[in-house]
């Protein structure tokens, strides 16, 4: 997938592409690096092993106070801006604080409703305005594919700046992706890594972004099998099952959850996001028998995990959380440490880094 320059191609021809099709657009270092992280789709499994390992060198350099300061000085001479047009703590802090660990000054926009925007300005030339002040800027916008299109235009008639899209409408959220897997990987150290395991998406898979893009990157593992739970309404679409055919995963469309928890290595729950609901339609859905119970327990492997992209609500029984099992709370440090580790490497800081962990901390 060797990469391609984004101010060749006009928008009208990069929205006709599939994800794939646009992803040699996003990377760098002959199609080897991420220069934006937009899609789920521009991560090789190559990619992915190499972020995972960078994080857990970031994760050990970074508890002690020497370490700290070698990863502050990476990147004190850049700047990022934080634009959330939708709401978020969780993804806003993890990107704030993974900042922080590599000396990246921040600045945000939380509401743009305090922009020019109601002054009747497009977000477009908000955002173009923005990278005249940044070196990076990470985003979450409520429209699907507006991460894309910002990196098209800076390419193309702005400062181009490298884009992290940190969660785009129904569709995209690959940063969460990235540490679901590193949160996977770390679970399953001892015994053989995430290939050949069995993951079951739980909840609402129809809206849930994050879903979407962990299917992608779990398909990039041999051997595993993916479980789809949820009522007829709120399953996952047919593009992600597409997707899947092609790349040969196997997967099972279910609605027993009862009969799906012994048989798998890991159950990612999900809310359902009802703040797409058109007639409050989920209102109308039983999601009661999509919930975690902590009679489940009892039936879920010794050595499986129950993962959440956070927020909760009454999908997992809070009974749970006391149990080894929960990963939750883990996957939202481990978000800090990849994600930290996606900006070294997008600024090329990575070697150095490695570099650092082999002289000072193994
Ligand atoms: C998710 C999101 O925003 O898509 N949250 C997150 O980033 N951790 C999941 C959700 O909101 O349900």
């Amino acid at each position: 997938m060797k990469e391609k320059a984004l101010n060749q191609i006009s928008w009208d021809q990069f929205t006709k592409m599939s994800a794939e099709e646009k992803s040699p657009y996003f990377l760098t270092g002959n199609g080897t690096k991420s220069y934006h992280a937009l899609v789920a789709q521009q991560f090789s499994r190559p990619m992915l092993e190499e972020l995972c390992s960078l994080a857990t060198y970031v994760r050990r350099i970074a508890k002690t106070r020497e370490g700290c300061s070698f990863l502050q000085s990476r990147l004190f001479d850049k700047r990022a801006m934080l634009y959330f047009a939708q709401p978020s703590t969780r993804t806003y802090l993890s990107f704030d604080s993974a900042c922080q660990t590599v000396g990246l000054d921040c600045m945000n926009v939380r509401d743009s409703s305090t922009s020019s925007e109601v002054k009747g300005e497009s977000p477009e030339d908000t955002i173009r305005t923005f990278s005249s002040y940044t070196d990076l800027i990470i985003m979450r916008h409520p429209a699907g594919g507006f991460a894309e299109r910002i990196a098209w235009l800076l390419s193309n008639t702005g400062r181009p700046v490298p884009i992290i899209n940190a969660g785009s409408g129904k569709d995209q959220h690959p940063t969460q992706a990235l540490l679901d897997i590193y949160t996977l990987e770390r679970s399953f150290e001892n015994i053989g890594g995430i290939d050949g395991k069995k993951v079951a998406f739980v909840g609402d898979l129809k809206r849930g972004r994050t879903v979407r893009s962990l299917a992608w990157l779990l398909a990039q593992y041999s051997g595993v099998k993916l479980y789809f739970v949820a009522p007829p309404e709120l399953q996952i679409k047919k593009d992600i099952l597409a997707q899947l055919d092609e790349a040969g995963v196997s997967y099972e469309v279910s609605h027993d959850f009862e009969k799906v928890i012994p048989e798998v290595n890991a159950i990612y729950m999900t809310r359902i996001q009802d703040e797409w609901d058109i007639d409050n339609e989920s209102t109308r859905i039983d999601t009661t028998q999509f919930y975690f119970t902590k009679e489940y327990l009892n039936v879920l492997k010794k050595d499986a995990v129950i993962m959440h992209p956070l927020p909760r609500r009454k999908e997992i029984d809070v009974a749970v959380d006391c149990d080894p099992r929960a990963v939750y709370w883990r996957q939202v440090r481990n978000g800090m440490w990849i994600r930290s580790a996606l900006i070294l490497s997008i600024f090329g800081c990575d070697r150095r880094v490695r570099d650092y962990y082999e002289e000072h901390v193994q």
